[in-house]
Order: structure tokens, then C-alpha cells, then sequence
């Protein structure tokens, strides 16, 4: 391969899975103001990269095609660009791309300073590259959205984690075991007692009756519920909710939104809440660090090498990974 290209895998138009990704060469970006050219260790994939191709947030993602997909990443600093004055070449960091240019699926990325955090030692890359998407959506929905406070401080939430077994859901019972909570989780029966060993308090399969009615086996009503999983009707919430019981939806579908606006037209105590990411670098430091400390575990479904990266996409759209997968970037 000539000295200034990569390998990447990219798609041209909406549509077409795993087989729309495509095998390329193209030049390895450039470092602009801000920005860091990272060698990457380890990609991991989420809903939302697939969601993309589909055309789901079609007309504004992706910005133009071909795209390489994936955001969150691991790797190792080769150059900096213009202004950027934290990171010197052989830092090893964790960061998000943006969703709009993508670049994971590829040997080489660049990546804004303000996103991307150092990795420490302990952190492994692939552990390090499950975390920007996943781990910054279950701290934003438990700390900003239903208010629980990390340092074990505050009077007891009782929570319910839908999805338990996802890459969000995993980070949210672990995040919200670290704060004063009771946690009952959903998940399917095969990964009930990997729910319960991340500190689920109870832990229901969302197959059988009192799963699908999300009913806690101790009675509890919840005063928060973190929902992962999709398209579950306000009339299931409802009576498992506290009396200011808010349902915070990480998947918010046109049914959801009208949910929203009624209550709120209507002053009910209890509240949707759909929650959109907004990634922030001090969060990103702040879950990094519980990994290194060991708190914190980034459990990954599967590995493949970047020329197989296909196959994770395929698996991450058939939906029952059970957390992230990593495809280590490899030079082919
Ligand atoms: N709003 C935002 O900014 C934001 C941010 C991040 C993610 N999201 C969205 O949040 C959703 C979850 O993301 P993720 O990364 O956690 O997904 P994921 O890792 O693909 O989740 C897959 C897991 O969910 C389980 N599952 C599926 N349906 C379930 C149900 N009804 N009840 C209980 N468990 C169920 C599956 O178990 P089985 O295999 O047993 O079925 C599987 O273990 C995605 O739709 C994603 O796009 C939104």
C-alpha cells in the first residue's frame, strides 16, 4: 500500500448492510486546528452507525458520501494539527468522531481534541473504545435525566434499566450501582445472570409475563426508568411508575414524542423524557477513570480484525449482541 493511504471500509449510498460496506484504500486524513491523526487500536460499533446507512436520520447524517463509519475509538497519536496542545505523538487515547464524517472503520482517523481523552494503561484499547456512545449515554441519562448522584449521595431512586444487556444498559446498571439505588433490569433469559453479576438488584427476562409487564419481582414502583430497549407503550410504564416517575428514552419513536408534549400539556407528575447524546469530554475522563480504577467494565460481544469489520456490522444489526463489538483495526 503507497505510504499515504489507508485501508477503510466506506458505503456510497443509503442502504444495503453489511454487504454496502465496501473495502477501500484512501488517503489517510490530515490533522486540521484542533484536531489529532490517530493510528486506531480498536473501533467499536453501535445501533446508531447502521441506523445511518439505513437512512434512519437521513437528510442529515451522514454528511456526503462515500462514508466511513463508527465514532468511538482508540488509538494511538501519530501527529497533531494546528492549536492542539494536550496530546504529543505516542499518546494513547480514547475519543468520539463525529457522527456526521464517521471514520472508525478505518487504520488511521482525526479526531477534535476537545473529544478525545488519555487512555491509561490499565485501560485496554478495546475497553477504552466501548465507551464514548454507550457509557456517555447511560452517565448523561442517569446523572442529568433522572438526577441520580454517582458518589452514593441522595436519598435512594429506584431504578428500571430496560436492555440491560446492550452496550448502554450494561454501563447504566454498573453507573447506577456506584449511586443509591435499587436497580431492576430487563434482558433476555440468557443474559440474566451477567445482568445481575454487573450489580442488577433484580433482574427480569423481557420474554416472559411480568418482564414484558415490567413488573419489579419486590414490588417497587420506579421513580426512573432508563429505557433502552424499543418501542414499549406509555400504558406498560404507567402503573410501575412512582408518583413523579419519568421514563427516560434513549430510542424516542414519534409515539414517545407525543407522549412527551401530553404530559407536559397536561402537568402530569409523571414524565417522558426522550434524551439525545451530547458528548462532553469531562464525562468521557470521568468513565475512563472508573475503568482504571476498576468500577467500571466494558464488556465486548466479540472482536474482529478491521478486513472483517463487515461481520460485526451484520452482527450489531441483528440486535442481540450483548455490548459492543471491537474490530481492532489491523494494517492488512
Ligand atoms: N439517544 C441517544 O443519543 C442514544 C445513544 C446511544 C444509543 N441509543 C439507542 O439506544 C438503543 C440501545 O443501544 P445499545 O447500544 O444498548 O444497543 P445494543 O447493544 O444493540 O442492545 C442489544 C441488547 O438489547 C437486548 N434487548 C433487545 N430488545 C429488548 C427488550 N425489549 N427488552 C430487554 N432487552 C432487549 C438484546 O437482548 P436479546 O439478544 O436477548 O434480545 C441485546 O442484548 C439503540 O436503539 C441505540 O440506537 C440512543
Amino acid at each position: 500500500m503507497a505510504e499515504n493511504l489507508m485501508h477503510a471500509l466506506q458505503y456510497s449510498s443509503y442502504g444495503g448492510g453489511a454487504a454496502g460496506l465496501k473495502h477501500v484504500e484512501v488517503p489517510i486524513p490530515t490533522p486540521s486546528q484542533g484536531e489529532v491523526l490517530l493510528k486506531l487500536e480498536a473501533t467499536s460499533l453501535n445501533p446508531i452507525d447502521w441506523k445511518i446507512q439505513k437512512g434512519m436520520v437521513r437528510p442529515f447524517l451522514p454528511r456526503k458520501f462515500p462514508h466511513i463509519p463508527a465514532t468511538d475509538v482508540a488509538g494511538e497519536v501519530l501527529k497533531v494539527g494546528p492549536g492542539v496542545t494536550n496530546y504529543k505523538a505516542g499518546d494513547k487515547v480514547v475519543g468520539m468522531l463525529n457522527h456526521s464524517t464517521g471514520g472508525g472503520l478505518a487504520e488511521f482517523a482525526v479526531i477534535k481534541e476537545s473529544l478525545t481523552v488519555a487512555r491509561p494503561p490499565e485501560v485496554s484499547a478495546a475497553e477504552g473504545a466501548g465507551l464514548p456512545v454507550a457509557g456517555l449515554t447511560a452517565h448523561q441519562a442517569l446523572t442529568q435525566s433522572a438526577g441520580v448522584k454517582l458518589d452514593g449521595s441522595g436519598q435512594q431512586v429506584n431504578l428500571l434499566i430496560t436492555a440491560a444487556s446492550g452496550g448502554v444498559g450494561q454501563y447504566a446498571v454498573q453507573l447506577a450501582k456506584l449511586g443509591n439505588t435499587h436497580v431492576t433490569a430487563t434482558c433476555g433469559a440468557r443474559n440474566m445472570d451477567l445482568v445481575k453479576s454487573l450489580g442488577a438488584d433484580e433482574v427480569l427476562d423481557y420474554k416472559t409475563p411480568d418482564g414484558a409487564a415490567l413488573k419489579s419481582p419486590s414490588g417497587r414502583k420506579y421513580d426512573a426508568v432508563i429505557h433502552c430497549a424499543t418501542v414499549i407503550p406509555w400504558s406498560t410504564f404507567d402503573p410501575n411508575l412512582s408518583a413523579n416517575g419519568k421514563v427516560i428514552d434513549i430510542t424516542p419513536g414519534p409515539s414517545a414524542f407525543l407522549t412527551f408534549a401530553m404530559k407536559k400539556l397536561t402537568f402530569s407528575k409523571k414524565q417522558l423524557v426522550p434524551l439525545l447524546l451530547i458528548p462532553k469530554k469531562e464525562n468521557l475522563e470521568y468513565v475512563v477513570n472508573l475503568v482504571k480504577e476498576g468500577k467500571l467494565k466494558t464488556i465486548i460481544d466479540s472482536k474482529y480484525p478491521l478486513s472483517k469489520a463487515e461481520e460485526a456490522w451484520a452482527k450489531s444489526i441483528d440486535g442481540h449482541a450483548t455490548e459492543v463489538m471491537d474490530s481492532s483495526s489491523k494494517r492488512l
